[in-house]
């Protein structure tokens, strides 16, 4: 007997601590995660938008992918040295994409980006043939994602990403003038002497340069704007609210001028369209889709329209009521973009 429970007590001492302390109760493969965001392009604007989604809580994993395997490795141990202050259970990162594997959302922010002065549409090419690599690879691992597209310029690389994943268009965003209108939104309740979820007010059409202010649907707690002031957004408005928008466009330039690129701000409204996404909130955001057929457009161009976004990414597109020139500013958005499209090889 007194063998037999020194070989038993020794047996015990053998099991690791990992097997002492763990019963397994049930034995199989382990859950697939429900809420995978994966975010491709671990730069400036990768990992603003990586920790906004960690710090907002949305994603039960992260996946991290870039060329760049030395900084990829940095990026994600960072991140995982921080799990203790995170509700987000695995960070994962990898070259390989297998390890963005049942992603519910993908954010591709991989790609060059704007050089002091470079205008947003002249990136285009060097970014589509990144993007020819990096979008059949998302959809041989997450054929059922929806990919938020944030590399520049963002309109004609949703489309070259629509076209290239084969994925429906209403899973296929452009954070397009998410941003342009958070931007607009700061500066026009900061003179307003209020905060900008009470200022309400939309940019459209082109993430960029031709991007449309609807001075005719801005409010503030339901009084229009433009009652107050018929000129408001016109050259003949004494007030000169027009500024405002010329600084919106001219703000992207002047940050990089400053401190080399820009990632904050588009950081939070990415984990912002995430969220809606993942909690299937219907909220309207203005997010770069496919517009043939609204207002007048014929070519297949993605532009920045109000949309509800729901789990299955873009649910609908609101009709906006727009005045005549802004519906002409859309148009001219449309061509500018038709113009650069057509002309893209192999897409
Ligand atoms: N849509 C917007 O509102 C908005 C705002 C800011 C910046 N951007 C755009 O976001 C993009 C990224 O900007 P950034 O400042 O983070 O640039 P960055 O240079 O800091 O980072 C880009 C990353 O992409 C990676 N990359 C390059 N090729 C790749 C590939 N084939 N596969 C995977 N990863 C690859 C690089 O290694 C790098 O880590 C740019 O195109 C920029 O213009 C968009």
């Amino acid at each position: 007997f007194l063998p037999v429970l020194i070989l038993l007590s020794s047996a015990l001492n053998m099991a690791s601590i990992l097997q002492k302390l763990i019963t397994p109760l049930f034995s199989g493969p382990p859950e697939p995660p429900r809420n995978k965001v994966t975010v491709v392009g671990v730069g400036q604007v990768g990992m603003a938008c990586a920790i906004s989604i960690l710090l907002r809580e949305l994603a039960d994993e992260l996946a991290l992918v870039d060329v760049m395997e030395d900084k990829l490795k940095g990026e994600m141990m960072d991140l995982q040295h921080g799990s203790l202050f995170l509700k987000t259970a695995k960070i994962v990162a990898n070259k390989d994409y297998s390890v963005s594997a049942n992603s519910r959302i993908v954010v591709v922010t991989a790609g060059v980006r704007q050089q002091e002065g470079e205008s947003r549409l002249n990136l285009v090419q060097r970014n589509v043939n990144i993007f020819k690599h990096i979008i059949p690879q998302i959809i041989r691992y997450s054929p059922d994602c929806t990919i938020i597209v944030v590399s520049n310029p963002v309109d004609v690389l949703t489309y070259v990403t629509w076209k290239l994943s084969g994925l429906p268009q209403h899973r296929v965003i452009g954070s397009g003038t998410n941003l342009d209108s958070a931007r607009f939104r700061f500066l026009m309740a900061d003179k307003l002497g209020i905060h900008p979820s009470s200022f309400n007010g939309w940019i459209l059409g082109e993430h960029g340069d031709t991007s449309v202010p609807v001075w005719s649907g801005t409010n503030v707690a339901g009084v229009n704007l433009q009652t107050l002031n018929p000129d408001i957004g016109t050259d003949c408005d004494e007030e000169n609210w027009m500024e405002t928008h010329k600084m919106v466009v001219d703000s992207a330039y002047e940050v990089i001028k400053l401190k080399g690129y820009t990632n904050w701000a588009i950081g939070l409204s990415v984990a912002d369209l995430t969220e809606s996404i993942i909690r299937n909130m219907k909220r309207i955001h203005p997010v770069s889709t496919m517009v043939k057929g609204m207002y007048g457009i014929n070519d297949e161009v993605f532009l920045s329209l109000p949309c509800v976004l729901n789990s299955g990414g873009v649910a609908s597109v609101v009709n906006m009521t727009l005045t005549t020139d802004e519906v002409a500013q859309l148009q001219a958005s449309a061509d500018t973009l038709w113009d650069i499209q057509k002309d893209l090889q192999d897409v």
